[in-house]
């Protein structure tokens, strides 16, 4: 006997059920919900102190929430400490990237593997760079593969801004988180970043999300946006649905003008 098929939901590859975060006199998160899918590219929009950074760390294993629950792939991250299984899952790209200027880039960039390895082996690639054919691929891969041996603080933002890509790509997480990764970059760079990280997210089937401002980058580059404002999410909609109207309530621009 045939049975009908059934279409199956959407699967989910992270659930966040009522996470919440207080700090000493400030509910920084409320307790907010929401699922995303595999390949889904999210942006995080909202208010100075809306709860973006705290959302993130959360997402990231950096902060546990004080109440709730948050799976990634059907494991409880609040039941994970910061290591290898957590590195898998989630990788993180800060706003100043979060380099060491003094290393040749070749250790910034195998900083993404050391989730993988063990003290000893991470403590060795300091002398003898291990997986160093990895980096280098890497780096090739962004065009920048002459500066494996260089010292970071030395180059230019936009390169910088590659070796934290880099990073990303040897660290090979499913879902790849960044706060305000253009924030302090020059439009031509913001776009540059949002492109190789979207690059970087497609070709491996992962999942992006990305707190940013920007109504024509989020519509470029995102799936979904999430607005943020006091802790709470105050709207979830399909990226080509923002509008200028749903921005300025968001971020209050008319209180601001008036
Ligand atoms: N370590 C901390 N200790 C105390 N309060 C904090 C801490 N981190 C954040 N907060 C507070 O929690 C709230 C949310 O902060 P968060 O950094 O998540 O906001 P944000 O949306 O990332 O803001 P921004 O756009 O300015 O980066 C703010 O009121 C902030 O002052
Ligand atoms: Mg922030």
């Amino acid at each position: 006997m045939k049975v009908a098929a059934v279409t199956a939901p959407a699967a989910t590859q992270l659930a966040a059920e009522g996470i919440a975060k207080s700090y000493p006199g400030v509910q920084a998160l409320a307790p907010i919900s929401f699922t995303v899918s595999p390949g889904e590219r999210v942006a995080l929009a909202g208010p100075s102190g809306s709860g973006k950074t705290t959302l993130l760390y959360l997402l990231a294993g950096l902060l546990q929430p004080d109440s709730g629950r948050l799976c990634i792939e059907g494991q409880d991250l609040t039941a994970m400490r910061p290591g290898k299984e957590l590195a898998r899952l989630v990788g993180m790209v800060h706003q100043q990237f979060d380099l060491v200027g003094s290393l040749p880039v070749v250790h910034n960039v195998l900083a993404g593997r050391l989730g993988q390895w063990s003290l000893a082996s991470s403590a060795m690639s300091l002398i003898w760079p291990r997986e160093r054919r990895l980096a280098q691929e890497a780096l090739e891969r962004l065009g920048i593969a002459d500066k494996l041996n260089q010292r970071t603080s030395k180059l230019s933002g936009g390169e910088q801004q590659r070796v934290a890509i880099a990073r990303l790509m040897v660290q090979s997480p499913r879902i790849i988180l960044a706060d305000e990764p253009v924030s302090s970059l020059d439009p031509a760079l913001a776009e540059e970043m949002m492109r190789l990280l979207v690059e970087l997210v497609e070709d491996s089937g992962k999942t992006l999300i990305a707190s940013l401002h920007s109504p024509y980058l989020i519509k470029k580059y995102c799936s979904r946006v999430i607005g943020l404002r006091r802790g709470q999410v105050q709207f979830d909609l399909p990226a080509a649905e923002l509008t200028e109207a749903v921005l300025d309530r968001l971020y209050d621009l008319k209180a601001e003008r008036i």
